[in-house]
């Protein structure tokens, strides 16, 4: 099946590697027996293969995807498109000591084809491309080596890639890495990321000037004047598609009259950065899918992974499945969003997957498994010693600080979620040094346990009974709203009717919608919210977000909350007061007690940079802090106050949201301890 003539006309770009050939670990399914073998022919600067079912064009040598013909649709692609702007891997890097998270676009294009596999049932093409001082400024100083499979019978292919930092390179920032697909925008209209997300979407056009107008950003537009008349008067925003990584295992679009489906499925998070609850874009207007690697959205400039002289880096992104599935005649084109589902537990079931060739992927039996119980003990919560740590999330990061996965953004991470009695396991461990971590809805603070776990190939390690001491050091006098680091359970206004998209509008999606940063204003106009113990309810009283409220001259202004409570105070005791934050962004949170003119007692300084209030978001990183208050700060009876100032107003989309926030009292008796 491999024509001699095909591969002397290829051997210019392609060195075929025979030596690899036997590496093929492809499942055998019956029925992928009896489909038709994997193919590859080499045209003039392209590669084509083709199993049958689909058939995929590469440039080459750079390795783009420049066509995907399936089920009688020629190209899949947007043909409009120039061929490098189709199918891609990307990256966004910047020099070091960059400050923010912009930086260059550069697109990663390859300089060698190699066929790494061909056999009948797969073939694994590399297109790769190295880095020497003759590029320096020009190209991001990695090696890079993408990774594409297709195997007999499979309706998609794979992709993954393998980026390297030599010891000798220079240092420098990497922003954002992703895969792209540019989808035909004359066939792709219905998108869908979750059963309460999916819809037909507005074209490119709409967001053009005339058809859109740009918001406060320009990521956001308004459509006034639509293709479609029914997308009138909505606003398209990417970021309102965002999913936390734990939930963004598929997503893609439908293609109604042809009764075609192109889905992203990402079977393990492993290979991305900031832990299981950073949001991340998926799929949006364009028609656009993305797989995100790293980025800093929902982060900001602590995700900004950072390399220094002397760093030696190595890291496999992937791999990911494009899974490509039709209906037969008469089925609803849009049941192919519950096929894709399907398609995804298979596709996680089988991870770790057995097939790709490069040494740098780990199969099953290379990996370990940690497993173990969590239980949580605050002797202030419940009577009993130690309860289950039910739905803690566990996981396995490299060794930090408790915390230090949210920033951590270089290696590899494994995460679980406990079942109700805080049993959990974690499989397919690469090798490697780690500690354990997790969080346990319910707690504020982070668990760590700091012995190093080290993961060797075939390990199975039972931690056996973990204990989670949360910070506490005295009963609760008040509380306000659930630690879980969210938002949700707060206030959140409907959105200004401009702004409102209707497939937003109910739970759990309201805090998606556009401009509800403005509503405080509207529902604050001359006074800050005040929130009284006992009388007020977070639901209703505590506003989602503590934003800055917008002036009549469109300047915005530092807003103070005040925290009303009747305490009767020991002015020699002690009282601790927990703030939780679920988001910070270029904030400074200041806490005064009864004097709002005095300076603060606490003041966290200038922190945060995820953006989610912007980004509709209803959590960034978390942020606990742990404040002591001398009984004498207080009234001794009666009527106590906490004021709590956002005093950074430089621009608009700067706040926090809160978690939860707490009172203790310390037990006279262990006041002289601290
Ligand atoms: C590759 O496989 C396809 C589908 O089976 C077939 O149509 C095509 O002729 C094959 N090409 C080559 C070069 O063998
Ligand atoms: C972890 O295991 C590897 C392989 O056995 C070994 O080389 C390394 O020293 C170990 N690290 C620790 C901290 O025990
Ligand atoms: C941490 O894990 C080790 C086992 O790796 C266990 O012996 C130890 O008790 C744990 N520490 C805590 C504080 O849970
Ligand atoms: C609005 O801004 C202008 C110029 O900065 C200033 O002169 C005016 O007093 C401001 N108006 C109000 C109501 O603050
Ligand atoms: C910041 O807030 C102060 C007082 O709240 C206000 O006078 C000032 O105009 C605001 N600055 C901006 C840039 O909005
Ligand atoms: C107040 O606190 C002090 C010091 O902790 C303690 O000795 C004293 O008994 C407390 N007074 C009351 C009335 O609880």
């Amino acid at each position: 099946m491999f024509s001699g003539f095909l591969f002397l006309s290829a051997l210019s770009f392609c060195i075929f590697s025979p030596d690899r050939l036997c590496v093929t670990r492809a499942q055998r399914s019956p029925m992928a027996a009896m489909a038709t073998g994997v193919n590859i022919s080499f045209q003039e600067n392209h590669v084509v293969v083709n199993n049958g079912i689909v058939q995929i064009t590469f440039s080459n040598p750079e390795g783009h995807i420049t066509g995907i013909q399936y089920k009688g649709i020629d190209n899949l692609l947007e043909i409009m498109n120039d061929e490098p702007n189709r199918g891609y891997w990307d990256v966004v890097w910047s020099p070091p000591g960059s400050a923010g998270t912009k930086g260059t676009l550069e697109r990663l294009a390859g300089t060698s084809c190699e066929v790494i596999v061909q056999t009948e049932d797969q073939v694994e093409l590399s297109f790769s491309r190295t880095w020497d001082s003759s590029h320096q400024g020009k190209l991001v100083p990695l090696k890079i080596d993408k990774r594409y499979i297709l195997l007999r019978g499979s309706s998609g292919f794979y992709t993954y890639a393998i980026y390297e930092h030599l010891e000798e390179w220079p240092s420098f920032n990497l922003d954002n890495t992703r895969i792209a697909f540019k989808l035909r925008k004359d066939k792709f209209h219905y998108m869908a990321m979750s059963d309460d997300r999916q819809r037909y979407m507005p074209l490119p056009d709409d967001r053009l000037p005339g058809r859109g107008e740009e918001l406060a950003y320009p990521e956001a537009v308004l459509l006034v004047d639509p293709v479609e008349p029914e997308f009138k008067g909505q606003v398209d925003d990417k970021y309102q598609y965002a999913c936390e990584l734990k939930d963004l295992r598929v997503h893609g679009w439908i293609c109604t009259d042809l009764a075609v489906g192109f889905w992203q499925i990402t079977p393990s998070n492993e290979f991305r950065v900031g832990g299981p609850i950073k949001p991340e874009l998926n799929s949006h207007v364009g028609p656009t899918t993305l797989a995100v690697f790293a980025s800093t959205h929902y982060g900001g400039s602590d995700l900004v992974i950072k390399f220094s002289e002397g760093e030696s880096w190595k890291k496999v992104f992937g791999p990911i499945f494009i899974y490509l599935n039709t209906v037969l005649d008469e089925e609803d084109p849009l049941t192919l969003w519950d096929d894709a589902k399907t398609q995804m537990s298979i596709e996680v079931d089988r991870w770790p997957y057995d097939f790709p060739a490069s040494s740098d992927f780990q199969y099953a039996e290379q990996r370990g498994v940690v497993s173990g119980r969590l239980l949580v003990q605050d002797r202030f919560f419940s009577s009993d010693d130690c309860i289950s740590a039910n739905g803690a999330y566990i996981g396995l990061a490299p060794p930090g600080e408790a915390g230090s996965w949210q920033r951590e953004s270089k290696k590899y991470q494994f995460w679980t979620e406990a079942d109700e009695e805080g049993y959990f396991s974690i499989p397919n461990i690469i090798t490697g040094e780690y500690n354990l971590y997790g969080w346990v809805p319910g707690f504020i603070g982070d668990y760590i346990n700091s012995t190093i776990i080290n993961i060797t190939s075939g390990v199975n390690i039972d931690l056996g009974d973990l204990i989670y001491e949360p910070p506490r050091d005295g009963p609760t006098l008040w509380e306000i709203g659930f630690p879980d680091r969210s938002a949700a359970e707060f206030y959140i206004p409907d959105p200004d009717p401009i702004y409102a998209n209707d497939f937003l509008i109910n739970d759990p999606n309201r805090f998606r919608q556009y401009g509800l940063w403005d509503r405080y204003s509207d529902l604050y106009p001359d006074e800050d919210l005040v929130y009284t113990i006992g009388e007020s309810d977070y639901t209703n009283d505590f506003f989602f977000a503590h934003v800055l409220r917008k002036t009549s001259n469109a300047t915005y202004d530092k807003t103070t909350w005040t925290i009303k409570f009747n305490l009767i105070v020991n002015e020699s005791q002690t009282y601790i007061l927990r703030l939780a934050l679920a988001s910070a962004h270029q904030s400074d949170l200041q806490v005064r007690i009864n004097d709002i003119n005095k300076d603060p007692i606490f003041s966290t300084g200038k922190i945060g940079g995820d953006n989610a209030i912007a980004r509709h978001g209803i959590h960034g990183v978390y942020w606990l802090f742990n404040i002591k208050i001398p009984g004498i700060y207080f009234y001794t009876c009666g009527e106590n106050f906490i004021y709590l100032t956002q005093a950074n107003n430089q621009s608009r989309f700067q706040g926090v949201m809160y978690d939860y926030i707490r009172l203790e009292a310390l037990p006279t008796s262990i006041v002289n301890k601290i």
